[in-house]
């Protein structure tokens, strides 16, 4: 524990003097800077060598703060941050006038949420402003979940990294925003559609890969290793196929019966979709290093979070 507030301490010193630095949510880590600091925003933008045009989340450690990032907010907004705040759900709300257009790449709208973790909140509460972060890893390279993976996506230009040990989710926030005053889903995530139905008590509609994103994490390509991948319902169809090339493969929750003469990943053995979720971007972490041709991916059901898995593994997929 010394050691941990060692590390806020230094943390706090970062980012109060316009840096960044690497912190742990229990999504993913991500690159953080004040959100009052255009040269810090600048420097995420930079290091992640992302386009300008990709709006970044505000983090926040309290609903009492949330007035000072958004306005004019929903009803059914504040039923869904009392529900699941602090926790894997950002809500995209009209911006407050201290949001510079440069975090909503000049969008109106913000997206903001509460992460779930200790150090995280620690560090926010010590600080007076909030954090812009997105994702710690290199644009539409394979997002981090511990780390390891910071530094190997970010390598020399990865920051001071606040750690947190593994993300207990592991993938990413889902996005709900309330265009026309009606709920919709910009991402799938961490919590599932269904929990957020429940809540609301009305369906919500997906834009799933809408010709014009309004989310530029809505485009297809994202979360791709560099080894080439492909979806499938079932592994063992595809093996023969594949015989001359070096694959891995990785298994919802069945892997092979007997020694596999090929390297895999099993991703939850006793079927849980959120056990899947924790362990997706580590396997794809690990698959990328053995040097491979192909990565088969296994699909899981498409319910609950095991839809939001599909969503990242289909993107891993895509070309473009
Ligand atoms: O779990 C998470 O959300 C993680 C952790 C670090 O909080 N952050 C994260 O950030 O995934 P990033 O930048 O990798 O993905 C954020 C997504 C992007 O697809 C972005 O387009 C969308 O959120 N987004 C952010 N602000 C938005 C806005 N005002 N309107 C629509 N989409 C927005
Ligand atoms: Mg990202």
């Amino acid at each position: 524990m010394k050691n941990a507030e060692f590390q806020i301490d230094e943390a706090v010193r970062i980012l109060s003097n316009d840096g960044i630095v690497a912190i742990p949510t229990e999504t993913v880590y991500g690159l953080a800077a004040s959100a009052y600091s255009d040269s810090g925003i600048a420097e995420i933008f930079r290091v992640k060598g992302r386009p300008s045009t990709n709006p970044l989340i505000v983090h926040i450690d309290s609903i009492n703060k949330l007035e000072t990032v958004a306005r004019n907010i929903p009803e059914k907004a504040i039923q869904l941050a009392e529900a699941f705040w602090p926790g894997p759900l950002t809500l995209v709300l009209e911006k407050a006038d201290s949001i510079s257009d440069r975090i909503t790449a000049g969008k109106a709208n913000v997206g903001v949420r509460i992460p779930d973790h200790e150090l995280t909140l620690e560090l926010l509460s010590r600080l007076e402003f909030p954090l812009v972060a997105p994702s710690a890893n290199k644009s539409n390279h394979i997002s981090p979940t511990s780390p390891d993976h910071v530094l190997r996506s970010l390598g020399e230009n990865a920051p001071f990294i606040l750690n947190g040990g593994t993300c207990k989710k592991g993938i990413e926030s889902t996005i709900v925003g309330f265009e026309g005053n009606r709920p919709r889903l910009y991402r799938l995530g961490a919590l599932s559609k269904e929990r957020i139905e429940e809540v609301i008590k009305v369906r919500i509609y997906h834009f799933s890969d809408a010709k014009k994103p309004l989310s530029p994490g809505m485009f297809k390509k994202h979360y791709s290793p560099k080894t080439p991948l492909i979806t499938v319902e079932d592994p063992g169809m595809h093996m023969q196929q594949f015989k001359d090339l070096k694959f891995g493969v990785i298994y919802f929750k069945n892997g092979p019966k007997h020694n596999a003469d090929f390297p895999f990943e099993v991703l939850s053995v006793k079927g849980s979709y959120e056990e899947a979720a924790k362990n997706v971007y580590h396997a794809l972490h690990t698959m990328e290093q053995l040097d491979l041709d192909l990565i088969i991916a296994e699909l899981l059901p498409n319910e609950g979070v095991g839809a939001s898995v599909n969503d990242r593994l289909i993107r891993a997929s895509s070309k473009e």
